[in-house]
C-alpha cells in the first residue's frame, strides 16, 4: 500500500476475523486532535468526510443525510456531509450548551478523538478546552481567502495550549483551480507568522473536503502534491513526547491504604514510565524510595506508561499526600509558590489582580492571586498591551502568588504538570486556564523574620486581645461615624485602638487607587494587610471601608486568627444613604459626574453572615456603637475589666 491509498477497510476484516479486528482495535494508539476553523471554511464537511470515509456513519444516519441533502443540501446529488455534523451542532445550540463536541472514529492504525470547537472569537475558551487535551491541531483555511485573523488566533491558542503538531488543511482547492501556487502562498504565509509559536512540525495539505480530494483518497487534480493525505498524516504523526523517554511523573490522587499491610499511591501516569526497582522522589516533600510493585485493577505490572491508572507500592513507608508528584529521582519536578504564567480568562467577570482565587493543578488545590498583570496578548495578532484587568476570552502574561508551594514542570516541558485552572471562591466556577512558564525565585529569597515578642505578648501588655472590627456598607451609610464612636468608647475603657478609614487611607497609602473593581480589590487587599499588622501589634483595629465585594472581605477574614475578625454590616438602604448625601457625592454620581459609584453603577455585595448587623434606620449611631462594644465584651475580646455604665 502506498502513502496515498486509503488505509482502512474495516468491513472486510469484521466479516472475516472479528476477533482479530477487536484485538487490533484494542491495541491501537489513540490520537486526540482538534479542528479549528468555521463552518464557512468547510469544517463540518471535513469532519463529516472523515467519519464517512472511515465508515463511522450508520446506515440510517447516511440515509437521513442523503434525504436531507436533496432537500436542503448544497451539493447536488452527492450527500452533503456537513449536514451530519451540523445536525448535531444545531441540536447542541437548542439544548444545553455543550462546550466542545467530541467525535470518535478509527482506522486500522489508530483511534481518533476529534474535538470540534466553534471558530469565533467569543468561543476562544471553548477552543482552549478542546485544545488542552489534543496532540494535533487541524487548522482549516479556505483556499480562496487564505490566512485570516481567525487563522492566527487558532494557531496562537493551539500553541498556547502546548499543541506541537499542526496540519494546515487548505480546503476548497476545487474553487481555486487546484492551484499549486495558491497553496505555496498560503503555506509560506502560515510558516512566516507561526515561526515563534513553537510548533515541532507543520504540514500543509491541499484538499477539498467536499469532493474528498486528499482527505482519505488521493486527488487526481493535484498531481503536483506529494505530501501525505490528511488521514494518513493523522495516522502517522509522531506524538511520542511525554511517552517513555520523558521523565516519570505520577501526580498522587489519593493514598490507598485499605489495611495496615498495604499502602500505595494512586494516580494516572502523566508522563514517562516506571518499573519495579526504580528509584523515585516525591515533590514537594522531597522523600526518596524505590518502587516495590505497580498494582492495577487487572493485577501487577512490570512497567507502567503515560495515561495508565496505577497504584505505586514503595519499599519505604514515606509520607506523601494528594497533590504531591512522584518523580523520576534524577529528573524531579520543581516546586515554587511564585510563577510567571500565561492565563486565558474564561469568565464574564473580569480577572482582578490581587483577588484571591483557588488554583488547581494536577490533584492539588491552593489559594492563589495574580500579583501582577504584566500585559495582555492579542489573540489575533499576538501584540502585547498594558492592561489593568483581563476580560472574557483575553489572554495575559501574569505573575502568580500561591498560598503554598506546589510541584510543577514548566508547561513547555510537561502539559499535564505545567497547566492549571483558576476557580472562583464564591461561585466555584472555573474562571481561567493557564500555563506555568517558570518559577519566580524572588519570594524564595525573602525569609519570614521570627520576632521574639509575639502578638500575644503585645496584646497582653495592653491587657486586651487583638481584633479587627470590619465595618462595611454603602458610602454615607454611617460607617465612619459608628467607628469613631466605638473607638471613643474603647479609648475611654483604656483599650488601644486604631481606625483605618477609607477616605483617609486613600489620601496616603492608597493614593494611587481609584474606584474601578480592580482598584477596589487592591484597596482592600492593602488595608487587610495593614489591619493584620495592627492586630499583630496587639491593637483593636477598626476598618471602615465600603469594601463592596464578598470575596475580598472573606480573604480579610481568613487572614486573621479564629474569632478575631468581626464583620459589621452597616445596613443603610441606598435610598436612605442617597437622601442623606452628606458629601454630595450621590447627586454628582446621578448627574454622571462620578463614575463607578457604589450602589449606582458599581456593585455592593451585602454580607451574608456578618457577626453584627446594624440597621441605621432603626438605630442611632450611639446605640449601634454601644451594641458593638457589648458584643466585644460578651465575646471576651476586651480582655481586662470593663466598667459598665461608666461611659
Ligand atoms: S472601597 O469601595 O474601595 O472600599 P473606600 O471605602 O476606600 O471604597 O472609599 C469610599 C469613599 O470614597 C466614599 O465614602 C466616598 O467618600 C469616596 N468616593 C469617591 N468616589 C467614589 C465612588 N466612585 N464610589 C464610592 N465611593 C467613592
Amino acid at each position: 500500500m502506498t502513502d496515498r491509498e486509503s488505509s482502512f477497510r474495516p468491513d472486510a476484516q469484521i466479516a472475516d476475523d472479528i476477533l482479530g479486528y477487536l484485538d487490533t482495535h484494542e491495541n491501537k494508539s489513540l490520537l486526540r486532535f482538534l479542528t479549528c476553523g468555521s463552518v464557512d471554511d468547510g469544517k463540518s464537511t471535513l469532519i463529516g468526510r472523515l467519519l464517512y470515509d472511515t465508515k463511522m456513519i450508520y446506515e440510517d444516519q447516511l440515509a437521513a443525510v442523503e434525504r436531507d441533502s436533496k432537500r436542503v443540501g448544497t451539493t447536488g446529488d452527492a450527500p452533503d456531509l456537513a449536514l451530519l455534523v451540523d445536525g448535531l451542532a444545531a441540536e447542541r445550540e437548542q439544548g444545553i450548551t455543550i462546550d466542545v463536541a467530541y467525535r470518535f472514529f478509527s482506522t486500522e492504525k489508530r483511534k481518533f478523538i476529534v474535538a470540534d470547537t466553534p471558530g469565533h472569537e467569543q468561543y476562544t475558551r471553548n477552543m482552549a478546552t478542546g485544545a488542552s487535551t489534543a496532540d494535533v491541531a487541524v487548522i482549516l483555511i479556505d483556499a480562496r481567502y487564505g490566512i485570516q485573523t481567525q487563522t492566527r488566533r487558532h494557531a496562537f491558542i493551539a500553541s498556547l495550549l502546548g499543541i506541537r503538531h499542526v496540519a494546515v488543511a487548505v480546503n476548497k482547492m476545487d474553487l481555486v483551480d487546484w492551484s499549486e501556487q495558491r497553496l505555496q502562498e498560503i503555506e509560506s504565509g502560515f510558516r512566516e507568522f507561526s515561526g515563534d509559536l513553537g510548533f515541532a512540525d507543520i504540514s500543509c495539505i491541499p484538499m477539498s473536503a467536499l469532493t474528498g480530494d486528499n482527505v482519505s483518497e488521493p486527488s487526481s487534480h493535484m498531481s503536483w502534491y506529494h505530501g501525505p493525505l490528511l488521514l494518513h498524516y493523522l495516522e502517522s504523526v509522531d506524538i511520542s513526547e511525554g511517552g517513555e523517554d520523558a521523565p516519570f511523573r505520577l501526580p498522587v490522587q489519593w493514598v490507598n491504604r485499605p489495611n495496615l499491610d498495604f499502602r500505595g499511591f494512586s494516580g494516572t501516569v502523566a508522563s514517562g514510565s516506571i518499573s519495579p526497582g526504580e528509584e523515585i522522589i516525591t515533590i514537594p516533600s522531597g522523600k526518596r524510595s524505590r518502587v516495590k510493585a505497580i498494582s492495577t485493577y487487572d493485577g501487577n505490572l512490570d512497567r507502567a506508561v503515560r495515561h495508565q491508572a496505577i497504584t505505586l507500592v514503595l519499599e519505604d513507608e514515606i509520607d506523601s499526600s494528594r497533590g504531591d508528584i512522584i518523580c523520576d529521582k534524577d529528573h524531579p519536578a520543581e516546586q515554587s509558590d511564585q510563577f510567571q504564567a500565561k492565563l486565558l480568562w474564561m469568565s464574564e467577570q473580569a480577572m482582578l489582580p490581587g483577588r484571591q482565587y483557588r488554583l488547581k493543578t494536577g490533584n492539588k488545590t491552593v489559594g492563589a492571586s495574580i500579583s501582577a498583570l504584566k500585559h495582555t496578548i492579542d489573540v489575533n495578532d499576538f501584540s502585547e498591551a498594558a492592561a489593568k484587568v483581563l476580560g472574557l476570552n483575553e489572554v495575559g502574561e501574569v505573575n502568580l502568588a500561591l498560598a503554598q508551594p506546589i510541584a510543577f514542570d514548566p508547561y513547555a516541558a510537561n502539559r499535564r504538570t505545567g497547566s492549571f485552572i483558576l476557580i472562583d471562591r464564591q461561585t466555584n466556577e472555573t474562571v481561567g486556564a493557564g500555563m506555568l512558564d517558570h518559577s519566580l525565585r524572588r519570594a524564595a529569597n525573602v525569609v519570614w523574620q521570627d520576632l521574639h515578642v509575639g502578638r500575644e505578648e503585645r496584646a497582653a501588655q495592653k491587657l486586651q486581645r487583638p481584633a479587627v472590627l470590619w465595618l462595611t456598607g454603602l458610602s454615607g451609610s454611617g460607617k465612619s461615624t459608628i467607628a469613631n464612636l466605638v473607638e471613643k468608647r474603647l479609648y475611654d475603657l483604656g483599650r488601644h485602638t486604631y481606625v483605618l478609614d477609607g477616605d483617609n487611607v486613600r489620601h496616603g497609602l492608597n493614593k494611587d487607587l481609584g474606584f474601578t473593581d480592580a482598584d477596589r480589590v487592591e484597596n482592600i487587599r492593602r488595608v487587610s494587610e495593614a489591619a493584620k499588622l495592627m492586630a499583630d501589634a496587639g491593637l483593636i483595629a477598626l476598618v471602615s471601608f465600603i469594601s463592596p465585594f464578598r470575596s475580598e472581605r472573606q480573604i480579610a477574614r481568613s487572614m486573621m486568627d479564629e474569632g478575631e475578625f468581626i464583620e459589621i454590616y452597616v445596613d443603610t438602604p441606598l435610598e436612605v444613604a442617597e437622601a442623606r448625601d452628606v458629601k454630595g457625592l450621590y447627586a454628582k454620581a446621578r448627574a454622571g459626574e462620578i463614575k463607578n459609584f457604589t450602589g449606582i453603577d458599581s456593585a455592593y455585595e451585602a454580607p451574608l453572615n456578618p457577626e453584627i448587623s446594624v440597621n441605621t434606620v432603626k438605630m442611632s449611631a450611639e446605640d449601634a456603637a454601644q451594641m458593638i462594644v457589648d458584643y466585644l465584651d460578651e465575646k471576651g475580646l476586651l480582655g481586662g475589666p470593663v466598667f459598665h455604665g461608666g461611659l
